[in-house]
C-alpha cells in the first residue's frame, strides 16, 4: 500500500493548509543523483526508499508503536510501556505520540521525578494549592485566621465569630476562636481538643517530650522514642485524663523542662476555669 498518495489527496481535500510535504535528500545509488523525496508523515515510517520514477512508500506504524514527525525512518518507534512511579497515563499511546504520562493526584513534577506536594503544618495553610506542574506554596496564617491541620491543600481560614458570645480562648494561628457556649463546656471535650490541638502544633525537643510522657506515664518508660507515638501517647492522656490530673499538666511541664509550653497551657486552664465559673453562675 502506498501512502505517498493518499497524504497529497489528504491534503488537498482538507484545504486548509498549504502545507508543503516536507523532504529529505536521497542519493540513489543505480542513477547516482541525489532526489528530493517526501518524508513519511506522523503515524507512519519508510517501507521504501524513493526512486527516479517513484516517490517514498511510506507504511502506517502498527499497534503500539508510533512517529511523532515528519521522517523517513525504517521503523516507527516503541510505544513506551508504563508510566514511572507516582504517575499516571494520561494519554494512551497514539500511531502519533508516544504514551503521555502526567504525576498523580497531590504530586508535582520536579526534574524527572513526581514529588509530593508539601505539606503545610499547623499554623500554615496552603497559599497556592499544588498542581502536577507546581508545588504547594504555604503561607503563615495572617492575622484573623487559622489552620489546624498538616495538609497540602488546607487553606488558613477565618475565626469564627464569636458573636454575641464571650470569647474563651482568642484564636491563634493553629486554632479557632474559642466562643463560650456553657452548654459546650459540660463535658470537657473543648478543653481536651485545644490541649491536642497545642502539642500537635508545639515544636517540643525531643528529649524533653520524652520526659514528660514518661511523667504523664508515672515514670512508665515510652515503649518507642519516635514524636509520632510520643505525641500519641499525649492525646490519648489528655483523652482519658480527670480534670484534677489536666489541671497538673503546667507543673508536669515545668519538671520536664518545657518552660514555654507550661506559661501557654498555664494560659489555656486559667481561660477554661474562668468559663466555668462563668458558666455556674448562669
Ligand atoms: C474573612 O474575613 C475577612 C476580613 O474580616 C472578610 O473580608 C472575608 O470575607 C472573610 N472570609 C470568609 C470566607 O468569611
Amino acid at each position: 500500500l502506498t501512502l505517498s498518495l493518499a497524504v497529497v489527496l489528504f491534503l488537498t481535500h482538507s484545504g486548509t493548509t498549504q502545507t508543503v510535504i516536507p523532504t529529505y535528500a536521497h542519493v540513489d545509488a543505480v542513477m547516482s543523483v541525489t532526489l528530493t523525496c517526501s518524508l513519511c508523515p506522523p503515524g507512519t515510517y519508510m517501507h521504501a526508499f524513493c526512486t527516479a520514477t517513484k516517490d517514498t512508500v511510506c507504511l502506517s506504524c502498527p499497534t503500539n508503536h508510533f512517529t511523532q514527525f515528519w521522517n523517513y525512518l525504517p521503523k516507527c518507534l516503541y510505544c513506551t510501556n508504563i508510566c514511572n512511579r507516582n504517575q499516571i497515563v494520561k494519554e494512551q499511546c497514539s500511531p502519533t505520540r508516544n504514551i503521555v504520562c502526567e504525576c498523580k493526584e497531590g504530586y508535582y513534577r520536579l526534574h524527572d521525578f513526581c514529588v509530593k506536594h508539601t505539606q503545610c503544618p499547623s499554623g500554615f495553610g496552603a497559599k497556592q494549592i499544588g498542581t502536577v506542574h507546581r508545588n504547594t506554596e504555604c503561607e503563615r496564617c495572617p492575622r484573623g485566621t487559622f489552620s489546624a491541620v498538616v495538609s497540602s491543600c488546607a487553606r488558613c481560614v477565618n475565626h469564627t465569630d464569636c458573636g454575641q458570645l464571650p470569647v474563651l480562648l482568642r484564636g491563634k494561628s493553629w486554632h479557632d476562636n474559642v466562643c463560650t457556649a456553657c452548654t459546650d463546656l459540660k463535658d470537657g471535650t473543648l478543653l481536651r481538643d485545644v490541649l491536642q490541638g497545642f502539642f500537635s502544633h508545639a515544636k517540643l525537643k525531643m528529649r524533653k517530650l520524652s520526659r514528660f510522657v514518661q511523667l504523664l506515664n508515672h515514670d512508665g518508660r515510652p515503649d518507642r522514642l519516635q514524636r509520632f507515638t510520643l505525641l500519641l501517647d499525649v492525646k490519648s492522656w489528655i483523652v482519658t485524663a480527670h480534670k484534677h490530673q489536666l489541671a497538673k499538666l503546667p507543673e508536669i511541664l515545668r519538671i520536664s523542662g518545657l518552660r514555654g509550653a507550661k506559661g501557654k497551657i498555664d494560659r489555656i486552664l486559667t481561660q477554661f476555669e474562668k468559663a466555668y465559673r462563668f458558666c455556674k453562675d448562669i
